[in-house]
């Protein structure tokens, strides 16, 4: 039998609640499509970095290299500055495994009302399509004069050809596989005149050889308005990396809440392991009242199997999770509803087993 063998990074607050509610659902997934799955846990977070001065191992990407795949759950933590978590983990894990593509589905599921009134499923539809490997999150940069009146720091963005080029042609290419066959490029020309005149020239080269797609550019502001104000227009997205991180919090608080809403760090090369994980934080709100929504979680453990070639898989779990939701019983506070983690678990696995 196949069997994927996948890295598990739960990490802080929800991360911990959230992430086996995903192993669940993906062991029912895999026995039902006929492969397994082998769950590594690796302790790293803000807890460890409390105890070793460190977020990782200084080998962790070697010992991530010998997986299929990295599960992670969320990271951040309320005694860790969050520059350090995210700069150390997170940030470093995608550069690093070249998981240049950040992918990011924002669909209202049937049965979740919209705070856009009147919208339904059909509306909101969309995907991002993030950098997720240089740009404005590329960490070069300094301070100077610390702690002074004259005190400066300067955060510069990088902008390549070959990375405009790569997530372009893989956005296109994405766009290809949906009915819509359409891309909107996020971009801001009018102001930020170097950069994004670039993103603007590749990206319209690129253009070229998809003539099958309905290209448009927006500048980011107006895009921004255009998710909430005519949703409908939008299906698939490309964004920088600073752009798409704030456009897929828009479009996953207009599908409902950011409970809902999974992401994919996607190496397409396949030459290292891609990541996946919910879209939200370690939500230390509510983080150990056993409530988050688990529904991020355990959708982007369905892109994992995916990635992995397991379509059948992927869609049985995406059936649950409609199922579930759209029949309205079983709802997180996150959602209007008093359901606990473990009820949602187990009515998405209770729908999976009665397929
Ligand atoms: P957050 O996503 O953790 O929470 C924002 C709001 O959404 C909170 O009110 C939270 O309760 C709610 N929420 C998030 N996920 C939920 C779920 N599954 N079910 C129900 N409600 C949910 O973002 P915030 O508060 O800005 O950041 C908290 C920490 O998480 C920070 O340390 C931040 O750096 C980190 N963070 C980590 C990310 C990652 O690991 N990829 C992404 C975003 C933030
Ligand atoms: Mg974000």
């Amino acid at each position: 039998m196949k069997t994927y063998r996948i890295a598990v990074i739960a990490g802080d607050g929800i991360g911990q609640e959230v992430i086996p509610a995903g192993i669940d659902v993906m062991k029912i997934a895999a026995s039902q499509a006929g492969f397994t799955c082998d769950f590594t846990q690796f302790p790293w977070g803000s807890e460890f970095y409390l105890k070793n001065g460190r977020m990782l191992d200084a080998d962790a990407v070697d010992q991530l290299m010998k997986f299929d795949a990295i599960y992670l759950g969320a990271i951040g933590d309320p005694r860790v500055a969050d520059h350090i978590s995210a700069r150390e983990l997170i940030l470093p894990l995608r550069q690093r495994l070249r998981q240049y593509v950040n992918l990011r589905p924002m669909r209202l599921l049937p049965g979740i009302t919209s705070p856009l009134a009147g919208r339904a499923a059909a509306d909101i539809d969309m995907v991002c399509v993030r950098e997720n490997s240089e740009g404005e999150y590329c960490g070069i940069g300094g301070r100077l004069h610390a702690g002074t009146p004259d005190e400066l720091a300067e955060q510069t963005g990088i902008f390549t050809r070959r990375g405009i080029e790569r997530i372009a042609r893989y956005a296109f290419t994405f766009a290809r596989t949906r009915p819509r066959k359409m891309l909107a490029s996020a971009t801001k020309s009018n102001a930020l005149q170097h950069a994004m005149v670039m993103w603007d020239e590749v990206v319209g080269e690129v253009a070229k050889d998809f003539p099958d797609i309905e290209y448009r550019k927006y500048h980011v502001d107006a895009l921004a308005a255009r998710m909430i104000t005519a949703p409908q227009t939008l299906d698939v997205i490309v964004a920088s990396n600073l752009f798409g991180d704030i456009l897929t919090d828009v479009g996953s608080a207009i599908s409902g809440s950011l409970g809902v809403g999974p992401s994919g760090n996607i190496n397409p090369d396949r030459t290292t392991p891609s990541m996946f994980e919910p879209i939200h934080g370690s939500a230390p709100d509510i983080a150990g009242k056993g409530i988050a929504n688990p529904i991020a979680a355990i959708w982007a453990g369905a892109m994992m199997l995916d990635h992995f070639g397991e379509r059948a898989a992927h869609d049985g779990i995406l059936k649950a999770i409609e199922g579930v939701i759209g029949n309205a019983k079983v709802r997180t506070p996150d959602l209007g509803g008093t359901a606990k983690t473990a009820d949602m678990t187990k009515a998405v696995t209770a729908a999976m087993v009665a397929r």
